[in-house]
């Protein structure tokens, strides 16, 4: 009987069983995170991201069309793309195969000259800068509107050396107009001379 008195004050001494408790989040953890959880809905809903188009590239297609004739015509673009690639991005030409274009008396001609050059191209013998010359000169009327034309000629008789002055859309288009019926490109000095 004492006995088991005796052992059941010693199990009352006794520290109970360990058991695993189930660690809670600690409150800072939870605050930081709803916090940021609420800033980022927020910002969703302020940043508004489908409704403002001036947020984004704002040209219009009339502004990116030459051709419509919204935009300026980038002469020196032009050039680049459409002319360095045999008058080379100097403008110095190739001896023997493609004039120069810098210090041309026909670039620096009277301004109908070289904007029938471009409307039509040239082919047979053309003297440039006393060198004999008689390879092709493609024709860009049909491939560039007036503004086109007329910026890439701009840009060429104010670079390379050159100083004539630059040529306005409005006077390729009357260029043009006068020389509709022609469908061949210039017969080198034979008939450009005449046009000087
Ligand atoms: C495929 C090569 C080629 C391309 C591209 C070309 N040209 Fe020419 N160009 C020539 C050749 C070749 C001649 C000489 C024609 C001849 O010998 O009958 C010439 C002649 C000329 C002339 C008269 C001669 C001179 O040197 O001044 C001008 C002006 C001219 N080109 C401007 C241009 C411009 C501006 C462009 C771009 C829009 C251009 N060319 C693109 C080959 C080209």
């Amino acid at each position: 009987m004492i006995q088991d008195i005796k052992h059941a004050q010693a199990q009352k001494r006794e520290h109970p069983d360990p058991h695993e408790n189930i660690t809670p989040v600690p409150r800072k953890v939870i605050v930081i995170v709803s916090m940021a959880l609420l800033w980022a809905v927020g910002y969703i809903f302020m940043a508004n991201p489908n409704s403002n188009p001036a947020l984004g590239d704002s040209r219009t297609p009339a502004d990116l069309s030459v051709r419509a004739g919204g935009g300026a015509a980038d002469g020196a673009q032009l050039f680049g793309a459409q002319c360095a690639a045999c008058h080379q991005a100097s403008g110095g030409g190739v001896p023997g195969v493609f004039p120069p274009l810098a210090g041309s008396e026909w670039v620096n001609a009277k301004e109908t000259l070289p904007i029938n050059i471009l409307l039509h191209g040239i082919s047979g013998k053309l003297t440039v800068k006393g060198a004999a010359y008689s390879g092709a000169m493609p024709a860009f009327g049909e491939k560039m509107s007036d503004a086109e034309i007329a910026a890439v000629l701009s840009h060429v008789r104010t670079h390379f050396g050159n100083s004539a002055g630059k040529i306005d859309a409005s006077a390729v288009k009357s260029v043009r107009e006068a020389s509709k019926d022609r469908k061949t490109p210039w017969n080198g000095d034979d008939e450009l001379d005449k046009l000087k």
